[in-house]
């Protein structure tokens, strides 16, 4: 009975130390290339792409590289970001092929499904790889849908973890039409019908009703965008607010909910501070503080706080995420009403047992939570919800520990 109490909560701490150290484990592309000079421009387009993430969460994968020289061929072409992203996945293969799988493959010649066809981007055939060991040892490839042509050929391994990843140097880009296909680019995608259909069609609608805040936005689509778009509960609230602003106010209001740079959702999270929006110039600061909270994004302003909710695009150079609240720059809204105190003590009492904070979630001060985010009472609200999310928190310890306990009791 005592060795079981002791033992527990050290096979705990082992699972834990387990659970913690697998990706760690895992394999990093980019590592791995860097140490391939003549492969940056290969490895700095598969970070660019994202496709970099999708190759370190998998395992028995290949990844078929090619030097500078070729990708330079490929970039005189100007092809979007989109249809590199295309080309590229044609060229990570599912499937574990080392320099003896690729030697000795049955009957000498094999299909290998990629990136290209899983993603679902790929129509018919076109995403798989033919590979074909030739006589005299060669062994080429070429997409499925090249009509029977294989001219790319292997040249040399350049990293193999045995049955998790390889990574070899093929001569050319394989060749297929569907995936060199011009995919739209960042300024022919149209911004205000993405966040139209995924809950900011107020905002995408009074977007469209101004040319002038509607072609900034258009104008930095190329070089790098990010755009924080309200959601149409609250946007709607704050219409009549937005309405009551001059017309110059009104180009600034909107522009202040785009950053003219490309943030990844990771870059957010490692750059905190203020951030400059497509309505920032020298007289006006146009500003906002981005701030972790937990694991989440919060956008300050000194009456607003908005959390961001969910991402609509990130790839660069575009990010459209959406926000909870209509953020206020407090060059347009300088004299919101002060906080009122009133629901404060009833969120520290929250904090103490999970019946008060039922309580708290039940009165009235929750109410302007689904509210624009105008006044300042929704603002002490957004403050209260993080107050009880750290109760939720603190109520799963609680109960853990006690789980925890009464298992130990029964051992
Ligand atoms: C992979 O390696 C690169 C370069 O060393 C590093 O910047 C990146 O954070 C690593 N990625 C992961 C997921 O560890
Ligand atoms: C190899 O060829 C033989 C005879 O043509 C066939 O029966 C077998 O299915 C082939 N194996 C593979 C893996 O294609
Ligand atoms: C690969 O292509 C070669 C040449 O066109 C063809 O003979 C072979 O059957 C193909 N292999 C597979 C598995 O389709
Ligand atoms: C291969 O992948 C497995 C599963 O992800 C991992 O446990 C193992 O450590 C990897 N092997 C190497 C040599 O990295
Ligand atoms: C973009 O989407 C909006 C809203 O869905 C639509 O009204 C508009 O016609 C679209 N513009 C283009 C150029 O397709
Ligand atoms: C609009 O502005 C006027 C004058 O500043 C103000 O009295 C009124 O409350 C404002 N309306 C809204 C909805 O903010």
């Amino acid at each position: 009975m005592q060795l079981s109490s002791v033992s527990l909560p050290s096979l705990l701490l082992l699972v834990l130390l387990l659970t913690t150290a697998t990706p760690s484990n895992a394999h990093n592309i980019t590592r791995l290339l860097t140490k391939h000079p003549d492969f940056s421009t290969f490895n700095h387009y598969l970070t660019a792409t994202h496709l970099a993430a999708e190759i370190n969460s998998r395992t028995t994968i290949t990844v078929l590289a090619v030097d500078n020289a070729v990708m330079s061929d490929l970039l005189s072409k100007h092809p979007s970001i989109y249809t590199i992203k295309n080309i590229l996945s044609l060229h990570i293969l599912l499937d574990y092929f080392g320099t003896k799988k690729l030697h000795q493959i049955t009957n000498g010649t094999a299909l290998a499904a990629t990136m290209f066809q899983a993603t679902g981007t790929a129509p018919g055939s076109s995403g798989f790889v033919n590979i074909t060991d030739m006589k005299g040892g060669k062994v080429a490839l070429g997409p499925q849908d090249n009509g029977g042509t294989l001219d790319v050929f292997f040249v040399k391994s350049l990293e193999e973890v045995p049955y998790n990843i390889s990574v070899i140097q093929v001569s050319k880009v394989l060749p297929s039409a569907v995936a060199e296909a011009p995919t739209p680019g960042p300024s022919q995608i149209n911004l205000t019908g993405i966040m139209s259909a995924h809950g900011c069609k107020v905002f995408a609608d009074t977007l469209l009703a101004n040319p002038e805040a509607s072609k900034t936005y258009q104008d930095n689509m190329d070089g790098g965008l990010t755009v924080f778009c309200p959601l149409d509960d609250p946007f709607k609230l704050f219409m009549p607010r937005f309405k009551n602003l001059t017309a110059a106010g009104k180009v600034s209001f909107l522009e202040f909910f785009g950053v003219p740079v490309y943030e990844s959702m990771p870059m957010l999270k490692a750059n905190n501070g203020l951030m400059n929006t497509l309505a920032t110039d020298g007289a006006n600061k146009y500003d906002f503080t981005v701030q972790n909270d937990g694991d989440q994004v919060t956008l300050k302003t000194k009456s607003t706080t908005a959390r961001i909710t969910g991402t609509l695009k990130d790839e660069q150079p575009l990010a459209i995420y959406t926000i909870d609240k209509v953020l206020l720059p407090k060059e347009l809204f300088k004299d919101a009403p002060a906080p009122t105190p009133a629901p404060a003590p009833a969120v520290d009492k929250a904090a103490d047992t999970p019946k008060a904070s039922k309580d708290a979630s039940s009165s009235p001060s929750d109410s302007p939570a689904d509210a624009p985010g105008a006044d300042s009472a929704a603002d002490q609200t957004a403050d209260g919800n993080n107050g009880m999310r750290v109760d939720g928190g603190r109520s799963v310890a609680m109960v853990m520990s006690v789980l925890l306990g009464l298992l130990m009791c029964l051992l």
